[in-house]
């Protein structure tokens, strides 16, 4: 069939498919939230636009954060309060305290799916120390994150796909949802999705929908992210007129391999190893003399960037520093850390055993999202209040803000996330019985936009090229938007933003005869990263404080007076709005702001 002969005619009426509940994204949060609904009868479509297990969160690799206690004594409330100070105290404390307290139950529960994790020599789960989890409110580190030696993620996604596979949940690969469907009262009813081999375009009409497209690190150049998270579920979000939280708040994981963006687990220095400046010095002693090279994540990204910044960079051109771990021992490196050895290998050209690692922080995990309740109920502001449900549509994983992360998310707390809310969003689905409903009527626009999108790609015969714009969008978000950032280069940034905007307006898609729906699907990305960097930058530009990931170097305190808020992008005008931070926990008395060290 030839290229063109391929192209879909987007002005005849879609073709519709219709199930009980469509997911978007078959990552850890979208294949728990669909094991869930397969399991209690619920016809489901699990969209995504790779094989299942090659979603993102396969490169996980350190561990799941849970209290389970079994290397020394641990608590819920121990782990409450770490995420809190993680977050800058931008998290809202009633979902920490849910999500802390459902950390060991759903552990557990993937131990019995089969999960293969670490054993320690009485059979109970291995669990290694990471940043910023301690015991007793600080006192010291504790060991929390449940581990499979460095492969975390990947053991997690295939024990889900297996259980989704035994449950019968149909899932299409290599599609990539393009819109939203919304009825004239706002609930959603499904979305437009494109089967990406032949570019056929389908309405999959749903009794409520789950976007789990997890996030969007490809708006940087330099990212851990794979070339999939390019924000689909928070674009098509932003164009149908809902709004992005906190989206200002992006972390850069302190070990990037230098140079190639792959991540190197902070269970490397959970399991002992240390950062060192040019001069072979153990600077993270002089930034948090307490956790040291297990301080939060902004803390020690900043801290290194400043080691750069005053000289004490590796290298020929003094931009990176070195992860030492070769006094750990071939034996431990070989057990608990074999992919990161091979990493090393392949991307580093050096063997960790016996060689330093050069490493750089690299952007990781984006704090903000769509907004949702603790039922992965996606909330917006109705009537005065914040956090109206949106019927039909749910939110979960990274994509999503719930808030548990606020400002700063420790790390093993994103697996976990994935899993208590996708977990949670199935059974708030589950309860409402959708099988026994019936479907209600599409809108007559419903895959308008969509097909608007298409036919502007598909008609223009000349404009600029899609992957040069994603390349500059990336360069100015990362020289704009980096670890410490201040108001001209904020501000210069959205100016920056907001003209590639309007070249994305005007691209076309080159070489039809060849890659033409490889490129297509570039394309329609592009369309997603283009939002995605607008909310960043605009809502960045915005705080003028610092607070966990946001870095102002122009505001260098946090200001909970005027700041302790999050903030809520919208697509139209770039418009701000501000909501609370809820410091009210669930059953326990609040954690109340304090200065935080480490
Ligand atoms: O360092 C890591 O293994 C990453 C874990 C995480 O982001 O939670």
């Amino acid at each position: 069939m030839s290229a063109d002969a391929r192209a879909v005619n987007v002005t005849a009426s879609l073709p519709v498919r219709r199930y009980d509940a469509v997911i978007v994204g078959a990552g850890g949060s979208g294949m728990r939230a669909s094991l869930q609904l397969a399991e209690a009868g619920l016809s489901v479509a699990v969209l995504s636009k790779v094989f299942p297990t090659r979603s993102h969160t396969v490169a996980a690799q350190g561990g799941i954060g849970a209290s389970l206690g079994n290397m020394s004594e641990d608590h819920w409330l121990w782990h409450m309060y770490d995420t809190i100070k993680g977050s800058d105290w931008l998290g809202d404390q009633d979902a920490i305290e849910y999500m802390c307290r459902q950390a060991p139950r759903v552990v557990y529960e993937l131990e019995h799916f089969g999960m293969p994790f670490d054993r320690n020599a009485d059979g109970t789960i291995y669990q290694r120390p990471f940043g910023g989890h301690s015991a007793n409110f600080g006192e010291k580190p504790v060991q929390r994150a449940c581990a499979a030696a460095d492969r975390t993620g990947h053991a997690m996604l295939h024990t889900l796909y297996q259980r989704n596979v035994r449950a019968r949940t149909q899932f299409f690969v290599e599609w990539m949802a393009l819109d939203l469907i919304r009825n004239a009262d706002g609930d959603v009813l499904g979305v437009v999705a494109c089967e990406m081999e032949t570019g056929e375009v389908w309405i999959l009409q749903a009794k409520v929908t789950v976007l789990a497209t997890g996030g969007a690190g490809r708006i940087f150049a330099a990212s851990t992210n794979a070339f999939i998270n390019t924000g689909d579920g928070l674009g098509m979000v932003a164009r149908a007129g809902l709004p992005l939280e906190d989206m200002e708040f992006w972390q850069f994981h302190p070990t990037g391999v230098a140079g190639a963006g792959v991540l190197i687990t902070e269970g490397v220095r959970g399991e002992g190893g240390i950062l060192l400046n040019a001069n072979g010095e153990r600077f993270m002693e002089r930034y948090a003399p307490n956790l040291k090279d297990l301080a939060s994540r902004d803390v020690v990204s900043r801290s290194m960037d400043q080691e750069i910044k005053e000289g004490r960079g590796v290298g020929e051109h003094k931009d990176h520093l070195l992860l030492k771990l070769d006094h750990l021992g071939p034996e431990v490196i070989m057990k608990r850390l074999p992919s990161i050895r091979e990493i090393a290998i392949k991307f580093a050209n050096v063997d960790p055993i016996r060689e330093p690692i050069p490493v750089v922080p690299t952007i990781h995990y984006q704090m903000g999202g769509i907004p949702t309740n603790i039922h992965g109920q996606v909330v917006a502001p109705r009537d005065g209040y914040h956090s109206t449900p949106v019927t039909g549509l749910y939110a979960v994983g990274e994509c999503a803000c719930v808030s548990v992360h606020g400002a700063n998310r420790l790390g093993t707390n994103s697996l976990l996330d994935l899993l208590v809310f996708g977990h949670s969003a199935g059974g708030h689905i589950v309860a409402q019985n959708f099988p026994a409903q019936a479907h209600r009527d599409l809108p007559r626009d419903a895959g308008d936009l969509s097909r608007a999108r298409l036919a502007r790609l598909d008609g223009a015969t000349s404009g600029e090229s899609v992957p040069e714009i994603a390349n500059t969008l990336r360069k100015t978000m990362q020289s704009h938007c980096g670890v410490f950032r201040n108001q001209e280069l904020l501000a210069e940034g959205v100016t920056k933003v907001l003209e590639i905007e309007q070249r994305v307006a005007h691209t076309a898609i080159k070489d039809r005869s060849k890659v033409f729906n490889t490129a297509r699907v570039e394309a329609l990305e592009l369309d997603n990263l283009i939002e995605v960097a607008k909310a960043t930058v605009v809502s960045a530009e915005a705080r003028r404080e610092s607070r966990g990931a946001q870095a102002r170097s122009d505001y260098p305190e946090r200001n909970d007076a005027d700041w302790l808020k999050h903030t809520l992008w919208y697509r139209d005008g770039n418009r701000l709005d501000y909501k609370p931070v809820n410091l009210k926990p669930i059953s326990v008395d609040s954690f109340p702001p304090k200065t935080r060290t480490y």
